[in-house]
């Protein structure tokens, strides 16, 4: 049976990558990863506040919006921000990268056009394999148009490619007025991936403190539906490898992601609420359906039900909705 795929250039073993989360910030539960299966590993992401937080600059035309980070140092709400941060993350690549077997990933999240991009570089210096980027601005200014955010997000990965020579892959959010002509502006550009997609730190409002508070939801496999419909409307459209991410819990949402069109997923919810060794069992039960219905590689799966080959590509359109609406019973 052959799960190896290839994503971002980088030959995967099989198509389960651990994504960036406090499971991929410790050197420990980074190896139970590797030993469990993953194929590859996405660190926790170093944000642009921690690289360098003095030298940084930050474009007041884009930011006079505010707090417009959605995950911002949401993910670490006491991590003290230095640049000690940053040295010790180049520090944890090169230690991971003498002992891991499996491709690395660096993460990096930021959004302005500042000195952190070049960071990009040390990551690459240090050992990173890939580097994944994460430009998550909410757009907060009620004056600033789609093209300016879109350049925002154009002019971060531009930067990026210049610095590096590493496949640099971009987790997109799926906010975007035109999600495909996005995927395919970074594509061209040189992203070499796309994942499919970010899952925005959440609001909230605290009925008790009477405040708006940000808070981590685990997601649930039905979330990966949007993943499933841009993994299948992009497939063969764009060169970059497609990621599905968010929702991804069992070996069934891993094969609709390789049939949808994706190349590969990334886990996390279900590796923090499982634990490492899950990664074990969602490859076993890959393999015992695989054998089952008699596929021989993943290979033979990737877009099979991509919005081209699905015998109902309306369900990844807009046009069933209407359907799906005058049929629903409750
Ligand atoms: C506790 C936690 C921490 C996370 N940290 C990061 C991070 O450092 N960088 C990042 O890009 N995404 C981060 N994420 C988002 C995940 O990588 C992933 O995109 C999201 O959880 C959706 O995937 P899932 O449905 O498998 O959880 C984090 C998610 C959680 C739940």
């Amino acid at each position: 049976m052959k799960l190896d795929t290839t994503y971002m250039g980088l030959a995967l073993k099989n198509p389960i990558i651990a994504g960036a989360s406090p499971l991929t910030a410790s050197t420990d539960s980074i190896k139970r990863l590797e030993d469990a299966g993953a194929a590859a590993i996405v660190l926790h992401s170093i944000f642009e506040e921690q690289i360098n937080h003095e030298a940084h600059e930050i474009d007041h035309f884009l930011f006079k919006g505010g707090e417009s980070y959605a995950e911002a140092v949401g993910y670490f709400p006491d991590m003290e921000l230095s640049n000690l941060e940053s040295e010790h993350y180049l520090e944890e690549i090169s230690t991971l990268k003498s002992s891991l077997s499996i491709p690395l990933i660096a993460s990096l999240n930021g959004v302005s056009k500042g000195g952190w991009i070049e960071y990009a570089g040390k990551l690459q210096e240090a050992g990173a394999d890939g580097l994944e980027l994460n430009i998550t601005y909410i757009p907060t200014d009620v004056d600033l148009d789609g093209r300016s955010i879109e350049k925002l997000y154009l002019d971060a990965l531009e930067t990026v490619l210049q610095t590096v020579s590493i496949p640099v892959s971009v987790k997109m959010n799926a906010f975007f007025s035109a999600p495909a002509n996005m995927a395919k502006q970074f594509s061209d550009m040189g992203a070499k991936a796309l994942v499919l997609f970010d899952r925005p730190v959440q609001v909230d409002i605290d009925l008790e403190e009477l405040t708006a508070i940000q808070t981590i939801h685990p997601s649930i496999s039905a979330d990966l539906s949007e993943s499933l419909r841009w993994s299948a409307l992009l497939y063969k459209k764009v060169a970059a490898s497609l990621c599905a991410s968010t929702g991804v819990y069992t070996h069934e949402d891993v094969l609709k992601a390789m049939m949808s069109g994706a190349d590969a997923v990334q886990m996390v919810s279900a590796l923090l609420q499982h634990g490492e060794s899950h990664i074990t069992d969602v490859l076993s039960d890959l393999v015992a359906w695989m054998e089952e219905k008699e596929y021989l590689s993943i290979e033979q799966m990737k877009g099979s039900i991509s919005l081209h080959h699905t015998v109902n590509p309306a369900a990844y359109q807009r046009a069933n909705y209407m359907r799906i609406l005058t049929e629903y019973r409750y």
